[in-house]
């Protein structure tokens, strides 16, 4: 699939024109997991041997991994599009990180358990916060000094040395008070070539950290128990390199499913893992849609859609990436439904915007209270992150006439090829790159005619 080039400096002026009302068919191919393939860039340090990795997807967050292992000195090579092949033989760090490569990228501090393992000592940039939330990594501070490092947190950095003359951590028995997704694939990352047995309890089960530990056990490390939330990893000498494939991206895969439906269409997606995906099947299911499962293929043919209550939970439950995209669906669904968000304390942004778009949502403590609506309008709006901007899309999908949907700074983080993806599906979707867009998140102007389909710059 050949995807529009996007000038990376300029995608907050670009938009996406989206003529809505059109019924989606035929197959979309789903891309490697962004939330694996980051993860397995980062245990990659963990060798000096090369790690072959297939089916990366093409993302910016991607792009900015790479960024940080090339000022690591690892050699990144690729022999096509979707993969990489990854020599960490030169692994240094010379000065600091650049604060605005770590700082820019939360995956980045997935960095800190290979690098203290393999060289002793690192010094990294607290990962920010974002829109979403403060997104602590507390776990991953105190996990780690149970592993036995010195970790000293100044003026925004995070400093982790390995004490005594042997510059091994040693294997410990540690509690999350979270299951946190982050905070367990760094403690099991460092805890490969500590000394001894390590146990993780509490640990999150996300598919991701499944494929993480599948990696690392083709690497020569000794981890069992994931998926579930208690953890065994005993500590091995070095690991060895491995050729291996990212898992299908089951939150793309979600938002296409909910895209479908939104959008009353029949669509088939691959390669998939359906057990990846199964509270996200049961619940639209329970909102009326019909799902066939065959093989690495789920198709998904939606007549109705009726409002059906979820709140976010660690996996298996809801995905919280996938609330956002939920959301636009409750808010053409027939009667009225909460939306309960539990894991992040500021992912709500898109209420705002789908109310924007005719949607009649109320917020009360992180719950959203929706009031289905028939149909929603075409508006120029501007995704606050990842997720939201998604959801504005699948919005823009479903609505009258058509939109103009920004923060694609936002949604090229996390979505390979989106709009050409729908549109090979029967979307109608344009991607401007110079047409100024005036988004109205300003309070809207009663006076504009009803009929303008699109501002000029203000
Ligand atoms: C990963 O983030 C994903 N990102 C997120 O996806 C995903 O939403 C999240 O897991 C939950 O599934 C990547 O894998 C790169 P967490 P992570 O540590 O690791 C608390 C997307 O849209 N917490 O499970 O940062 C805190 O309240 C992104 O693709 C602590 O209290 O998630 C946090 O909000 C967004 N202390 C919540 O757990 C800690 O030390 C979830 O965090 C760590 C976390």
């Amino acid at each position: 699939m050949i995807c529009v080039s996007k000038n990376e400096s300029n995608l907050k002026s670009q938009n996406l024109k989206i003529k809505g009302k059109k019924i989606l068919e035929g197959k979309v191919k789903i891309s490697g997991a962004k939330n694996s393939a980051l993860v397995l860039l980062a245990a990659s340090l963990l060798t000096n041997e090369k790690v072959i990795l297939n089916n990366v997807p093409k993302l910016s967050d991607i792009e900015k991994m790479k960024n940080i292992l090339k000022h690591l000195g690892v050699k990144l090579n690729s022999n096509n599009a979707n993969n990489l092949i990854i020599n960490s033989k030169n692994l240094h760090i010379g000065d600091n990180l650049p604060f605005e490569l770590v700082n820019g990228l939360r995956a980045s501090f997935f960095c800190i358990g290979p690098l203290l393992s393999m060289l002793g000592e690192v010094t990294l940039a607290l990962p920010g916060g974002c829109k979403i939330g403060k997104r602590p990594i507390d776990q991953h501070i105190t996990g780690l000094r149970e592993l036995g490092a010195n970790i000293e947190v100044k003026d925004g950095f995070v400093n982790a040395k390995i004490q005594g003359k042997k510059k091994k951590l040693v294997g410990s028995k540690i509690l999350l008070s979270c299951p946190s997704v982050g905070a367990t694939e760094t403690l099991i990352m460092a805890a490969t070539l500590a000394e001894g047995r390590t146990v993780i309890e509490n640990a999150a089960r996300e598919p991701e950290i499944q494929d993480l530990c599948l990696m690392l056990n083709k690497m020569g490390a000794q981890i069992h128990g994931y998926g579930n939330s208690k953890i065994t990893i005993d500590g091995v000498e070095k690991l060895s390199g491995c050729k291996h494939k990212v898992i299908p991206d089951r939150i793309e895969a979600g938002t296409f499913l909910i895209a479908s439906a939104a959008t009353l269409s029949n669509i088939t997606i691959g390669p998939v893992i359906p057990n990846h995906l199964e509270s996200v099947l049961e619940t639209l299911k329970a909102t009326g849609s019909k799902i066939f499962i065959k093989g690495n293929e789920i198709t998904i043919k939606t007549k109705e859609i009726k409002a059906v209550n979820i709140k976010t939970a660690p996996f298996p439950g809801f995905p919280t990436d996938l609330q956002a995209p939920f959301t636009a669906l409750m808010a053409i669904a027939k009667g009225n439904s909460e939306i309960s968000e539990t894991i992040y304390e500021n992912r709500m942004g898109h209420v705002d915007l789908l109310n924007r778009m005719g949607a009649s949502i109320q917020l009360v403590n992180n719950i959203a209270k929706i009031q289905g609506v028939d149909e929603l309008k075409g508006q120029n709006l501007k995704g606050s992150d990842l997720r939201s901007t998604a959801a504005l899309i699948i919005a823009a999908l479903s609505a009258k006439d058509t939109s103009y949907i920004g923060g694609l700074e936002h949604l090229d983080r996390g979505y390979d090829c989106f709009e050409s993806k729908l549109n090979i599906l029967g979307a109608n979707i344009t991607r401007n790159f110079n047409e100024q867009i005036f988004f109205n998140q300003t309070i809207v102007d009663e006076n504009i005619s009803k009929n303008t389909e699109k501002f000029k710059a203000a």
